[in-house]
C-alpha cells in the first residue's frame, strides 16, 4: 500500500485527479471505477476543471459504479445515478452510452449482478477503481464481514451506515436498507485502486485498513493485498496512523521518476 498524507483533502484530490488524467492519456479509453459519497467530490470537481482546460477528454472512458440502493429509481435524487450524473458525468464529454451505474430497480438481482460482473469484464476490467471507506470500513457498500472475494451483488446496509447515510435522507429509515454493490473480489480485480479518506471520523476506519490485520470485519484491509493501492488521506484522516512519519518520509523521498 502506499500511503500518501497531505495537509488537506484538495491537495488528495488533485493527486488522485493527476494519476486519473495520467491514466486517460496513456489510454483514452480507460476503464473508470467510479465512487459516491461526499469524499471523491473534490476529485471530480477537479477532474471537471481540467476537463475544461482541455487537459481531460473522456469522449472514449468507459465507467462503472460501484454501489447503488435497491429501490430508487435513477431519477430519485439521492439516487447515485443522481448522484453521478450531479456531480461529473453532466459536466464532462462522457458518452452516456459508456456510462455503467448497478440497476437499483432491476427486477431479478442476481442476473442484474452477473451481468454487471460480465460487462466489466467484457470492457477489460476496471484501469482505476476509486473508492471511499465508510467508518465501518466498508468500501462501495462491503460492509463488515462480506467475503473478501465477494462478486457483484445485493448486501443490507448496517444501521451505522444508515445513520451515517441519513444526512443525505433527511432521516434514517428513509435510507434503503438494500443495496447493490460490486463484491470485495471485484474491487480487487481492478489494476490500480484509489483509496481517499478525509476527516478524522474516518480515523479509525483507515488505521484498522492500513495497519490492522486483514478481516472481513473492515473489508477495505484487503487492500494490503493489492499490488498497487493507494489511500490518499488528508491529515485528521490519518491522525491514527501509528507509522504516518514514515509513510511521509517515504513520500518525500520518491525518486522523480516515481513521482506523482
Ligand atoms: C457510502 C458509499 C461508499 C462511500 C462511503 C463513505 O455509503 N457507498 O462508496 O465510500 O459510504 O461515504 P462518504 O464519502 O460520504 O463519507
Amino acid at each position: 500500500m502506499e500511503i500518501i498524507i497531505q495537509p488537506d483533502p484538495a491537495s488528495a484530490s488533485a493527486l488522485a485527479a493527476r494519476v486519473i488524467v495520467r491514466l486517460l492519456r496513456a489510454k483514452p479509453d480507460a476503464v473508470l471505477g467510479l465512487a459516491t459519497g461526499s469524499t471523491p467530490l473534490l476529485l471530480y470537481r477537479e477532474l471537471i476543471r481540467l476537463h475544461a482546460a482541455g487537459e481531460a477528454d473522456f469522449s472514449r472512458v468507459r465507467t462503472f459504479n460501484l454501489d447503488e440502493y435497491i429501490g430508487l429509481a435513477p431519477e430519485h435524487p439521492q439516487s447515485y445515478h443522481s448522484f453521478m450524473w450531479q456531480n461529473l458525468f453532466g459536466h464532462i464529454n462522457i458518452d452516456p452510452r459508456n456510462v455503467r451505474i448497478p440497476d437499483g430497480q432491476a427486477a431479478d438481482v442476481p442476473a442484474f449482478c452477473a451481468q454487471y460482473e460480465e460487462q466489466i469484464r467484457a470492457a477489460g476490467g476496471i484501469d482505476i477503481q476509486v473508492l471511499g471507506i465508510g467508518t465501518d470500513g466498508h468500501v462501495g457498500f462491503n460492509e463488515p464481514s462480506s467475503s473478501l472475494a465477494s462478486r457483484t451483488r445485493i448486501k443490507t446496509l448496517t444501521v451505522q451506515t444508515r445513520r451515517d447515510n441519513a444526512r443525505y435522507f433527511g432521516s434514517e429509515d428513509q435510507v434503503p436498507q438494500h443495496v447493490i454493490t460490486m463484491g470485495v473480489g471485484t474491487v480487487m480485480d481492478a489494476r490500480q485502486c484509489l483509496l481517499l479518506a478525509f476527516g478524522s471520523a474516518k480515523a479509525p476506519a483507515i488505521a484498522a485498513a492500513v495497519e490492522g490485520p486483514i478481516t472481513a470485519m473492515n473489508p477495505a484491509s484487503i487492500l494490503q493485498m493489492h499490488p498497487t493501492a493507494k489511500v490518499l488521506l488528508d491529515e485528521p484522516a490519518a491522525a491514527s496512523l501509528k507509522r504516518a512519519d514514515y509513510y511521509r518520509w517515504v513520500y518525500a523521498s520518491k525518486p522523480d521518476w516515481q513521482r506523482l
